[in-house]
């Protein structure tokens, strides 16, 4: 992969430089609530505006249809880019049509652009090779460089993100390096005991992963929303808590290799529930109670680990060499389902560990509930990327960069 130091050693002048960031940053309205992403990207976009080349950064939000919709914009997402570049961020409300054409000839060395959602035009998401194609082509046609920085998109066969660097010269930028060199030592030469932490909502968005590292890690701890399948797999009741029954037999299963493997597979003692899912916007409270996580009543749903559960965890970690944490522990958007989110947290950081935090919610969640950032080993941009980088597949947009 040619890094951005290659490129600028080649030169970059007066080039117009297209950088597929992922700028697909939570919103509430137009509020940005973690600016995370575009924070991670802008050291790319200011080395080669320094070094004068005409940037033009692009990107997906959400995902809408196919088609422009308001709810989508990346307008928000320019103005923040152009606030922590200290500088005046161009903007183009379209993807490759006048808007764009317009906004990418009028930039001069140096200057700075984005361009609309990548995701209202339907070429960038579509299976069809030839429609992806030709919006890859509309697309090469603003620039003469192609950077690919969008590390969260990576694992997307997407036109913006595997069909365009095909069409343009191309390198990766210093983001996608960065997360590439931490996910290497999650994979190649990892230090032991390696402790993972695994939350959020579905198993079925896990099983890859879980399946990959029963061959790599030394322990697995559960939490978030997938707990209850696996607690259920265990036979015990969970009351109305997220269920996935179909997920069973493949959670049976891979209990019962982590039993034959050594690997140690932690579930929640007890949990924080309540009899319906908190209102996230209004945070009216949530009527939380503690129980037993083999005892769960009829009625009610498991939103959060319980503090029993929280200091097993934070022991789990205690002697970690390495951890990756990957999903929160519980609805930690309101603040009565929060604090088995914030444990494991303060559990990373209180380690001596290479601790790694991998993208998506957890990443937001590290930086909603107040922590410092730097506290942690490496916190990626990427859920999905990173996930299914350690499952050992191939991301298209990782390997469209290597030749
Ligand atoms: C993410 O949030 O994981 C990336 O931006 C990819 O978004 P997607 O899952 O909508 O492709």
């Amino acid at each position: 992969m040619k890094t951005i130091d290659e490129l600028l050693a080649e030169g970059v002048a007066g080039k117009r430089v297209f950088v597929r960031a992922d700028l697909n940053v939570p919103l509430d309205g137009t509020t940005i609530t973690d600016d995370g992403r575009i924070r991670a990207v802008r050291p790319t976009v200011a080395r080669l505006a320094a070094a004068g080349a005409r940037v033009i950064v692009a990107s997906h939000l959400g995902r809408p249809k196919g088609a422009p919709d308001p709810a989508f914009s990346l307008a928000p997402a320019a103005a923040r880019l152009g606030e922590l570049l200290g500088t005046e961020v161009a903007f183009a409300t379209d993807t490759v049509g006048e808007s764009a054409r317009a906004t990418v000839a009028a930039l001069t060395d140096g200057q700075v652009a984005v361009i609309e959602n990548l995701r209202f035009n339907a070429g960038e998401t579509s299976k069809d090779d030839a429609e992806r194609g030709a919006f890859a082509d509309r697309l090469a046609e603003l620039a003469d460089v192609y950077v690919g920085d969008g590390f969260g998109a990576v694992h997307r066969k997407h036109a913006s993100v595997f069909d365009l660097p095909a069409r343009l010269p191309h390198a990766a930028g210093d983001l996608i390096a960065t997360e590439v060199g931490v996910l290497k030592k999650l994979t190649e030469d990892v230090t032991r005991p390696y402790v993972v932490v695994l939350g959020g909502s579905k198993v079925s968005d896990k099983l890859g992963v879980i399946d990959h590292l029963l061959e790599k890690a030394d322990r697995i701890l559960i939490g978030g929303g997938m707990a209850y399948t696996f607690l259920k797999a265990q036979g015990h009741e969970v009351g109305s808590s997220l269920l996935q029954e179909d997920q069973i037999p493949a959670v049976l299963g891979y209990l019962e290799r982590a039993k034959e493997r050594g690997v140690e597979f932690v579930l929640p003692v007890d949990v924080v529930v309540s009899e319906q899912f908190p209102d996230l916007k209004a945070k009216t409270p949530g009527h939380p109670a503690t129980v037993a996580a083999d005892a769960i009543p009829a009625g009610v749903m498991g939103l959060d680990n319980g503090p029993e559960t929280n200091k097993l965890y934070a022991s789990k970690l205690a002697d970690a060499a390495t951890v990756f944490w990957n999903g929160p522990m519980g609805v930690f958007e309101h603040p009565d389902y929060a604090e088995g989110t914030r444990a494991v947290a303060q559990a990373l950081i209180d380690s001596d560990a290479f601790t790694v935090v991998g993208g998506g919610d957890s990443a937001a969640a590290v930086r909603i509930l107040g922590f410092d950032e730097n506290a942690f080993g490496h916190i990626s941009t990427g859920g999905g990327a990173s996930l299914e980088y350690l499952e050992g597949k191939t991301l298209p947009g990782l390997a469209a960069l290597e030749d």
